[in-house]
Formats: C-alpha cells, sequence, structure tokens
C-alpha cells in the first residue's frame, strides 16, 4: 500500500515521500502520563499509584500496556512521579517471589506481564510538578524525540472483546490519516464537564475533522456531546505546541488546547472507537469494569486474546 509523508516545504510548496508500508507499525511508541495524585480514589491512593488499582487481578496499568503491545507499541514511555515506584516494580522481574512459585499452579498468573517485559521496553521519566496534561505529555518528550506516538491514560480502560483494541484501531486510521488522532464517545450532555468535547466535520460515521475542542466545558457552552477518552496518537509537532500553550482550565496546561492549535494549523480527527470504556477514576467506573472484567475474565487481556486467535488461526 502506498502512502504520501510530508517531509518538507520547498519554495512555499509541501514536498512528499511516496512509500509503501507492510505489516509493521510506523508508531512504536506509547506515553503513560501517570504522575497524577489519584485524589478521587483516596485513601486506596495515598501510598499507592491510582495507576496499579487492580481490576479483578490486574493493575489498570497492565491492561494499558497490554493495549498498546497490541497494537504493536512495544517502546513503553511512562511519565512518574513521586510514590510511584511500584510502577517500576511491576514491569520488572521479581527474582525471589518467581523463584517461590516456580513448578507450581501460579507461575501462570505472572505470565502476562512477564510476555510484556519481555516484549517491551521501559522507559521512565519524572514530572516534578502537576502542571496538566499537556504539561505531562511534554515531560515525556525526551523519551519520545521527533516522531508520532500514541497517548494512554491508564484509568480510562478500553476493551474491545469482539475484535482489535482501541489502540490498534487507531494506529491503522493514522496510518492511512498521518494526523493526530483523539478517540471520542457519545456522554451524556450533562456528563461533558468531564471531558475535553470536539465538534467537526463527519468525514465517516465514526471519523470527524475537529474543528473545536472546548476542555471540561459546561452543558451548555458545549459544541456536541462527543468527548475525548484517554487514547490519543499525537505527531511530535504538538511539543512545540504545547510548549505555546497557556494554562487553562484549571490553571492546567491542557492537551486540548494545544490539539486546537495543530486542527486549526493543520488536521485532527476524532474516531468513534469500537468497544467499552470505563473511567477507572471514578468508583462506578471502577465497579462496571471489575464487574465486566470478572464476567469476561478470560476474554479482557488483549495480548494473550490475540495469541489465542494466532494460536486457532495456526492450528
Ligand atoms: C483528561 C483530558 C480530557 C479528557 C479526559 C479523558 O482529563 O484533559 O480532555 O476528556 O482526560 O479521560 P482528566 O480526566 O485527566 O481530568
Amino acid at each position: 500500500m502506498k502512502f504520501l509523508e510530508p517531509i518538507g516545504r520547498q519554495a512555499g510548496q509541501v514536498l512528499y515521500l511516496v512509500s509503501e508500508f507492510g505489516m509493521e507499525s510506523m508508531i512504536k511508541k506509547c506515553l503513560f502520563p501517570a504522575a497524577g495524585y489519584g485524589t478521587r480514589f483516596l485513601p486506596a491512593t495515598k501510598s499507592m499509584p491510582k495507576e496499579m488499582l487492580p481490576v479483578v487481578d490486574t493493575p489498570l496499568i497492565q491492561y494499558g500496556v497490554e493495549e498498546a503491545l497490541e497494537a504493536g507499541l512495544s517502546e513503553i514511555a511512562i511519565v512518574t512521579g513521586r510514590g510511584k515506584r511500584a510502577l517500576e516494580d511491576h514491569f520488572d522481574i521479581s527474582y525471589e517471589l518467581e523463584h517461590e512459585i516456580s513448578n507450581t499452579g501460579k507461575e501462570k498468573s505472572l505470565s502476562g506481564v512477564r510476555q510484556l517485559i519481555d516484549e517491551c521496553t521501559f522507559s521512565y521519566t519524572r514530572q516534578v510538578e502537576m502542571k496538566g496534561l499537556g504539561h505531562a505529555i511534554l515531560t515525556g518528550r525526551p523519551l519520545i524525540g521527533d516522531e508520532a506516538f500514541a497517548v494512554v491514560l491508564a484509568d480510562d480502560l478500553c476493551l474491545n472483546l469482539e475484535g482489535d483494541g482501541v489502540l490498534s484501531q487507531m494506529v491503522k486510521l493514522y496510518e492511512q490519516f498521518r494526523c493526530s488522532i483523539v478517540a471520542i464517545q457519545e456522554v451524556p450532555m450533562e456528563d461533558v464537564s468531564r471531558y475535553g468535547v470536539i465538534a467537526g466535520e463527519a468525514l465517516r460515521d465514526d471519523i470527524f475533522r475537529i474543528e473545536r475542542m472546548v476542555e471540561k466545558p459546561r452543558p451548555e457552552d458545549a459544541p456536541s456531546n462527543l468527548a475525548i477518552i484517554g487514547r490519543y496518537i499525537l505527531t511530535p509537532d504538538i511539543f512545540s505546541l504545547i510548549e505555546q500553550t497557556e494554562p487553562g482550565k484549571s490553571g492546567e496546561i491542557q492537551i486540548t488546547d494545544a490539539l486546537m492549535k495543530q486542527a486549526q494549523q493543520g488536521c485532527v480527527l476524532a474516531y468513534k472507537f469500537k468497544g467499552q470504556r470505563f473511567d477507572c477514576g471514578s468508583a462506578e467506573g471502577y465497579v462496571q469494569a471489575t464487574n465486566f472484567c470478572f464476567e469476561n475474565r478470560h476474554r479482557t487481556h488483549p495480548v494473550s486474546a490475540a495469541n489465542a486467535r494466532l494460536k486457532a488461526v495456526s492450528a
């Protein structure tokens, strides 16, 4: 399949590179902003990262990394903060524990995370001050460099039991459109003030070219009920746009504001993904996620599910 890649400008003309791509994803990196305090889950999050909250038996961050790996993104970059060491320890080998449970039935409980450790690389940087999601993403810049990347907010747990995970769906779209993409879903109008909200021109039933974006508007100011959820694909020019972004809603540097600039200068798409999303930053969403994952226990891990599909095909 051929595509056009803008590679620069000459005499005012955009130069395009025509290339072909195969199976390999062009996006390899996935950034997890994980420095937040998780105040909505106190006291549980007083000394434990909110990303380590278990849904059934698996921490939220692991679901996110599984979703990234399923999408072909194996370079995991995590923006951490104080009190978040458990995240690094989770994606590391625990020799004593593994020795203790080796050759017992418990070994398989660690096989999922072990697969992630074997197949992904993990790098970390610390956000020293909490200045908003835009600032957290900018803090991850040294881990990302000058390439397109995905962002996962681990407390939005996204599952698609029917097929590709949400990031996989978005990576495929990126390969087609080569611009930043945000995942969206319709929410009740009374809930829009919890989200970034978009409005735009429908290119397809499930794809919009963004014309407006507002961070956490009042229902009467919201341009629609299409809410951004915690999955993004960003082109690297977003970093300088974040640098130019003044503090917005709640005095924080908002990724929504930087993306609005990007949409005005070029193109940002919003994608109505296939699957379920649970807001595990709220008690209600967390309980719903737990029930859902318990009921679909063997189908909620995208990497093992993908492996099972592969095995079924090759059998
Ligand atoms: C962030 C974003 C918001 C987005 C939401 C999705 O808000 O700022 O635009 O809709 O994530 O979960 P937060 O929930 O971190 O306040």
